[in-house]
Formats: C-alpha cells, structure tokens, sequence
C-alpha cells in the first residue's frame, strides 16, 4: 500500500454545524465481517462497509490469499474459501496503520498451514504485538517479530493445532478476536477467559455465520472446524466516527446535526453516556437491531458541557473516544478527570501525549498524568487556536484537532489530514459542508 501524502488542512471558528451526516461504515465490524465471509464457504454480501484504508488493507491481505473480494460502491462480494482454506501469500502483507487488521489476521493464519509477512507503516510498527505473539506461540504458532515483538513479523500457522484455554491480560478487543478467529480452524473447544469485557462485535458475527459459539459469565467458547455459511451483512454506521461529529455539535453554538443507523453496541457507546453526563443534547431514536448489532438515530444540538470524573470502567466501551472526549473537556466548565488508560499510550500514537501536547499548544489548561488527563475547561469560550498540530499519523488525533479548531480565536492547522483517510474519508470536507 502506498505512503499517501502529507495533506495540511486549516481548520477555523465556523458558524452552527447543520444537518445530516453521512457516516462510514463501522470499521470494527467491517474487518470482522469480510474476516468471517472469507472463511464461509460460498458467497457473501456486505452493505455499508467501510471505505476507510485500515478496511482495504483487510481486503488487500485475503485477496492475496485466495478470497475472492469484489467492492462495488459501498459494499463488497466476498467469496469465501472456507475454514482452513487460506493459501500461502506471494507477498508481504502490508497491514498500512491498521492495528485491527493485523491483530486479527494473525490470528487467522496463525492456524492455517501457511506463512505470512506483516508489515506496516511506522505508526504500527512501534504498537506491541506481543499481546497477541504470545497466545499464537501458544497455539503452536511460530513468530519472528523485530525487538520487543512488533512489525515487520513472520508468522507461520499450524494445521492442526491444539485448542487452549486463554485468560486475557489486557483488555483487548483484538487480542480476543485472534484467538476466535484462530479457533476456528482448530479441532475442539477453545476458551478465552476475559474479565474485563471489550466489544463483541466478533462474538455476534461468528454466531450469525452458524459458528457454535457460547458466552457463559466471562469465558467465550467456540468450537472450530465450524463450517461457516455465508450470508449477507448489513454495517451499521462507525459510532466512532459519529463521535466526533457529536462532540462538535456539542460545542458549537447553534448546532444540529443527525446522524442515522449508527452501531449502537454497548461495547462501544461509552463516549455518548459521558457527554450525556456532561449535558448533551443527545436524543436517540428508532432504536432497533439490524444482523445482530444494536443501532439507532441520533440527534445532537449544541448544550453546555460541565466537566466529569469518567470512571475508568467505561474506559473499554470508549477506548478510541478519549481524543475526542478531551476536546470536549476543554471546553466544558470545570474539569474533566480521567485515569487507568494507559491503555491510551499504544494506539495509533501515545494519545495522551499527542492530546496533551497538542491541547496546551491551542491554550487548553491540561495536566498529563501516567495513565490520564486532567482538562480544565473553558466554559464554553473558544480557545487561542494559532497552533500547528501533528497529529502522528494518528486518525484520531487528526480529528480531534479538526473539530477542536471549529472554536478556537485563531486557526488551528492539522500538518497532515491523510490519516483521517485510514477510517473516515471525506472528514474534513463534511465538517466544511455541515458549517455551510
Ligand atoms: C478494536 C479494538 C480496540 C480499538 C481498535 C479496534 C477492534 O483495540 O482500539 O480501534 O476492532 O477490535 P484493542 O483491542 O487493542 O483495545
């Protein structure tokens, strides 16, 4: 996958933000959906999928070994090749900024009887792997990563390999969804013990493509060698991307802005019961479920914000959501507090330090502890602006600056907008669009 340019944007003080808002695909569930539509035996079709890079990279690495992937608009025909049915790729896998895809993938390889590269740009080449290494070598697995288990690496599965029973040391999503993935193409039971609960985005699907999978307390168990039957997926939209969206209505005065068949899964909904907490104007409505997945419509008008302790238990339904959490602390009256993400250091960037850093480069009162931010807020002024933010090739961060600019005295330049483009394309020209 090529490099894509660095792109400046200027973001400036805009008028009310109104309107609809196209959303992308949910990027989580689209990387699980053409995962799983792979390893059914027979065709699939997913409406709604992400146009975002982080997805492409998914689709690129299963075309090149074996499964048939035709997008078309927003959706794609996958041709699934069946459990165990993987082939050897011919090339490296370039995984580009995606830490989903190449979690997960690994996972599936890891019990195929083939060899894979992953390699990555430098953003994912300096995130630990070795969360997900460890539980693979376990399986049977056999890994070669660079120093202190990151990308590049080469990973080499084992068919058959032994089901294990896997208690989870970081709460992670992904970590969870590679072993799943693996288990499927393992004879028996495999168990993952998770005490603390992440998404189950992966869960809901493998049942609805007919894997035998049950959740009792906290242990997942599935039973592999599962023959798959394709199906049709409908995605909903990336409450992740409607967070920011959410965030800068709720700051600028005046705002309306809708957004419909947003993924409503409470594994993910964090960031929206805070702000309701803070004072949001959020309303949702026509609730429904749509293949497994909650979803529903949202309505956000401008309200005051007031600042919160958020309880670190909510940190995993809201684990991509404290960038944009920030901004809006910093403009809340009074102080946000947050802690017990550490987590935060290990994504696309060091999240803490990119907000913090760039926070306090636009007048933002914020304190960077190890595992939080403290952020006075301004009540509702608007911040100095006047700053240039790099945004680390770091989607989130990116966004985060975009909308923060939106009520700052001067503008605020984001020095490369392209990683937007990994889960949101067409960020900057929507938020342009709503201010019209
Ligand atoms: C994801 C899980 C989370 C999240 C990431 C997507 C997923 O990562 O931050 O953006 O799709 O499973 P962790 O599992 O590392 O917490």
């Amino acid at each position: 996958m090529r490099q894509s340019e660095a792109r400046a944007a200027t973001f400036r003080a805009s008028g009310p933000l109104r309107g609809h808002c196209p959303l992308p695909g949910d990027k989580s569930i689209s990387h699980r959906a053409l995962m799983l539509a792979a390893m059914a035996r027979g065709r699939s079709r997913i409406a709604g999928l992400s146009q975002g890079a982080d997805v492409a990279a998914t689709a690129a690495a299963l075309r090149a070994m074996g499964v048939g992937i035709a997008r078309d608009g927003g959706g794609a025909a996958v041709d699934g090749v069946g459990t165990g049915g993987l082939l050897q790729p011919r090339q490296a896998l370039d995984m580009g900024n995606s830490g989903t895809s190449t979690r997960l993938l690994m996972g599936l390889v890891a019990s195929h009887p083939i060899a894979a590269v992953f390699t990555g740009d430098a953003s994912l080449s300096r995130r630990p792997m070795g969360r997900v290494i460890a539980p693979l070598a376990r399986l049977g697995a056999d890994v070669a990563a660079g120093p202190g288990g990151r990308l590049p690496l080469a990973l080499r599965g084992l068919a058959p390999a032994a089901p294990l029973a896997h208690r989870m040391q970081v709460p992670s999503a992904q970590v969870k969804s590679a072993l799943l993935l693996a288990a499927l193409n393992i004879p028996g039971v495999t168990r993952v013990i998770e005490p603390v609960a992440t998404r189950d985005h992966s869960e809901r699907m493998l049942k609805a493509f007919g894997a035998e999978i049950g959740v009792a307390g906290e242990e997942i168990s599935l039973r592999g060698e599962a023959e798959l039957r394709p199906r049709d997926v409908a995605v909903p939209a990336d409450p992740s991307a409607a967070a920011f969206l959410a965030v800068a209505a709720s700051i600028v005065p005046g705002s309306e802005v809708r957004m419909t068949n947003v993924g409503l899964n409470p594994g993910r909904i964090g960031l929206f019961t805070v702000l309701a907490e803070m004072g949001a104007d959020i309303t949702v409505s026509n609730r429904r479920d749509e293949g497994g997945e909650p979803v529903g419509d949202l309505l956000v008008r401008h309200a005051p914000l007031r600042g919160v302790d958020v309880p670190p238990e909510l940190a995993p339904s809201m684990i991509d959501e404290f960038p944009i959490l920030f901004v809006a602390a910093a403009f809340a009256a009074g102080e946000t507090r947050t802690r017990g993400l550490g987590e935060l250091r290990v994504k696309e960037s060091d999240r803490l330090s990119a907000m913090a850093e760039g926070l306090a480069a636009i007048g933002a009162r914020v304190k960077e502890a190890e595992d939080g931010l403290v952020v006075q807020g301004s009540g509702g002024e608007p911040l100095a602006g006047g700053a240039t933010i790099d945004p680390r090739l770091d989607h989130r961060i990116a966004m985060s600056f975009a909308v923060a600019g939106l009520m700052c005295r001067r503008p605020v330049i984001v020095a490369d907008m392209s990683p937007a483009d990994t889960s949101f394309p067409g960020f900057s020209a929507l938020l342009g669009d709503l201010a019209r």
